[in-house]
């Protein structure tokens, strides 16, 4: 499994730790997409860079900022993807199972590196149901057109 990951300064720590995490894990190819220091910056850029290669090659992404919800916001933004803010592993179950989630948004201020492992885990392993939640993100995707 391709994962794209991305963050502003306001979650660079727990990036980091985050990218050490997945790189030991033998599933996973991990590309960090930057920033590559605490210096501040500004999320849009890095949720733009990560989502455009999400789009590009279906893959998944992991965003985080301060809150979560800049990188959010701006993700949500584009077509085809769907970018659901987890603060709690069952956030990021229903995420997939329910909303078919392709990002996940994470803040590194507010939630604890052992719980953002948690919740990466439950992301990357629960799949989405389809049926009538596909009904419903059909839906939504004529939104906004
Ligand atoms: C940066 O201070 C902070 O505003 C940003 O990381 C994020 O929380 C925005 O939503």
């Amino acid at each position: 499994m391709k994962i794209f990951l991305a963050s502003d300064h306001g979650a660079f720590n727990e990036k980091q730790q985050l990218l050490q995490y997945l790189k030991e894990k033998e599933s996973v190819e991990v590309i960090d997409l930057g920033t590559y220091s605490a210096d501040s910056t500004n999320y849009p850029e890095w949720a733009k860079k990560l989502v455009e290669k999400v789009k590009a090659e279906k893959a998944v992404g992991i965003l985080l900022c301060g809150s979560g919800i800049g990188v959010s916001m701006t993700a949500n933004r584009y077509s085809g993807i769907r970018a659901a803010l987890c603060r709690d592993e069952d956030d990021a179950k229903m995420s997939r199972l329910h909303n078919n989630a392709n990002v996940l948004c994470l803040s590194g201020r507010k939630t604890p590196i052992d719980l953002i492992k948690k919740i990466v885990d439950t992301f990357l392993s629960t799949p989405f149901e389809g049926g009538r939640h596909q009904t419903r993100i059909d839906q939504f995707n004529l939104l906004g057109e």
